[in-house]
């Protein structure tokens, strides 16, 4: 057994070198950590277990048959973070640049099979050259493995996408699938087609990292929701993430006790509400004066930034936040605020994470290009999601919600479980301004004083509909709060709400408007 033991622990010392120390200096010096390295950092010590550590290729084209790795370039296992299972995969640049190949993409599938069959999330730490050309066709059939499981995974286990190194061609896709994707900054890039070619087609000049890089896809495309400053700061902030959600869609997110007084009263949240309705203010001021500890972990900060998203606790719970943003665009509604808080919407309700929603919208942005770009269509992402989504839903009317965007925004109508507003919330189909400018147009343009006549409408008006009174009267608005009580009247609302239960009709699937 001796002789067998030693050829194992040979094996595994093999296995380990990955492409051979040359290449994992040169991964070193280019500012990386190594595969290995990187789950080792990721996962809770000496957790890590690894599977197919002996997989080599089946490729003799190429002068391949004399060039087997151990692992064929691909690291792949489970372990625990957190105290909570994973599973991971992480791709080694050392081995024919981290390329996927048949026997890379199976080893990927089966930590996938295996995550979905007992429920615990995927991590994929991506650094590769794509698809391992010596292999054709076969590397492009393991890509469609991989991204039919992509598929059918979602909405059963989270499933993270760390890029670490290139990720070109179709191999966005499988990240593009998964539920949050982390950048890191100065190192990693995303594209379906390179500078190069880029040039050849449209005759653009662009770099890497403009066309593709860590802030390109987190603040133009929106293709990613983290940028990180390098790989442990990536994997850190990947920890973090998964501290907020549950394994799997059949359980609750993880309580975490906090000291943070569920009672507490603040005069804060008054101050930072300007009664102005056009003076702009920072709604993160509000959800971190309301949140456990001040703590908010922001999604896709980064994009459409006149919306917030992203994840705190309340008492100890997780929530999902989505919040209008009245220090950009007036906190109005566009096509990427749109695109950005539906897809939050959906995974909150996949995950059993209930939402808060924070209104200040003077409704859809107005214009040509926001028309012709399909507000209309993407606009209707976010309304599905709402309507859609069976969590507990309570929402907060700070300010403005004005028309379309009062009914979007988690509206009572929308199956809100629980509607608050300010005593300053204004609920109306449009603002005074534009509403008497509509209404009483003969009467303006005969006014002897039209400055002033204008200024008494807008009054009246504001007196009338833009309040929360009239939405109160009628029951869309459960109760007008007092700011200072926010944080308490939330929490309850929450607790109220845990025993929830609410299915939509079965289906075979909706057709959420694409
Ligand atoms: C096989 C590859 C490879 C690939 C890199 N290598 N990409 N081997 N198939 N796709 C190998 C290189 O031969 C080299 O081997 C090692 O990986 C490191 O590559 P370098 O070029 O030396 O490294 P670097 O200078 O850092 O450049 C990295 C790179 C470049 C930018 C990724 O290698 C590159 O452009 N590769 C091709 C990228 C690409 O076009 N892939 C196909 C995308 S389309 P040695 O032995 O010298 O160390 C695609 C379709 C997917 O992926 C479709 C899914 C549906």
């Amino acid at each position: 057994m001796e002789a067998q033991i030693k050829k194992l622990h040979e094996l595994n010392e093999k296995a380990e070198l990955g492409g051979g120390v040359a290449r994992l200096e040169k991964q070193h010096l280019a500012g990386k950590l190594t595969a290995r390295e990187r789950i080792e950092k990721l996962l809770d010590t000496a957790t890590f277990v690894e599977i197919d550590k002996y997989v080599v290729h089946r490729e003799n084209g190429f002068g391949m048959d004399k060039n087997k790795i151990l692992g064929d370039g691909v690291v792949t296992g489970y372990g625990q973070i957190n105290g909570r299972t994973a599973f991971v995969f992480a791709q080694d640049f050392t081995v024919f640049g981290g390329a996927l190949a048949e026997m890379f993409a199976q080893k990927i599938c089966k930590v996938m099979d295996m995550a979905a069959r007992v429920g615990a999330p995927v991590i994929g730490l991506n650094d590769s050259g794509g698809a391992r050309i010596q292999e054709g066709v076969k590397s492009l059939a393991g890509y469609a493995d991989i991204f039919l499981r992509n598929s059918l995974c979602s909405g059963l286990i989270p499933q993270i996408s760390a890029i670490m190194g290139p990720c070109a061609g179709g191999a966005v896709y499988s990240p593009a699938l998964t539920d949050f994707v982390f950048m890191v900054k100065d190192t990693s890039y995303m594209f379906i087609t390179g500078p190069e070619v880029v040039k050849t087609v449209t005759h653009e000049d662009v770099t890497k990292e403009e066309l593709g890089g860590a802030m390109a896809h987190n603040a133009k495309s929106g293709a990613a929701h983290f940028a990180t400053e390098n790989d442990l700061d990536c994997i850190v902030s990947i920890k973090e993430l998964l501290s907020y959600l549950p394994q799997n869609n059949m359980e609750e997110p993880p309580f975490v006790a906090t000291t943070d007084d569920a009672n507490r009263v603040e005069d804060g949240f008054e101050k930072i509400v300007p009664v102005n309705p056009n003076t702009p203010y920072d709604m993160k001021d509000i959800i971190k004066l309301l949140v456990d500890d001040a703590i908010f972990f922001e999604v896709q900060e980064h994009h459409a930034k006149n919306i917030i998203i992203g994840f705190c606790r309340l008492n100890g719970k997780t929530i999902g936040i989505v919040a209008n943003q009245p220090a950009i665009l007036a906190g109005a509604l566009d096509i990427d605020a749109s695109v950005k808080a539906a897809r939050f919407v959906r995974f909150c309700d996949c995950f059993n994470i209930p939402i808060l929603t924070l209104v200040d919208v003077p409704g859809f942005l107005p214009g040509v290009s926001q028309e012709h770009d399909g507000i209309i269509r993407h606009g209707a992402k976010l309304l599905y999601a709402y309507c859609e989504a069976t969590v507990p839903k309570v929402t907060l009317i700070t300010r403005k919600a004005y028309g379309g965007a009062y009914d979007v925004m988690s509206s009572k109508h929308l199956r809100g479980d629980l509607n608050y507003a300010y005593p300053i919330a204004e609920i109306a189909v449009m603002g005074p301004d534009g509403a008497v400018n509509i209404l009483n147009r003969k009467e303006l343009s005969e006014a002897a004083d039209p400055v002033e006549a204008k200024a008494k409408l807008v009054n009246e008006y504001r007196e009338n509909f833009a309040n929360p009174y009239r939405a109160a009267e009628l029951g869309y608005i459960d109760e007008v709060i007092e700011p200072s009580l926010t944080r308490p009247k939330l929490i309850r609302a929450f607790e109220l709400m845990a025993n929830k239960r609410m299915s939509n009709p079965p289906k075979k699937h909706s057709n959420l408007p694409l």
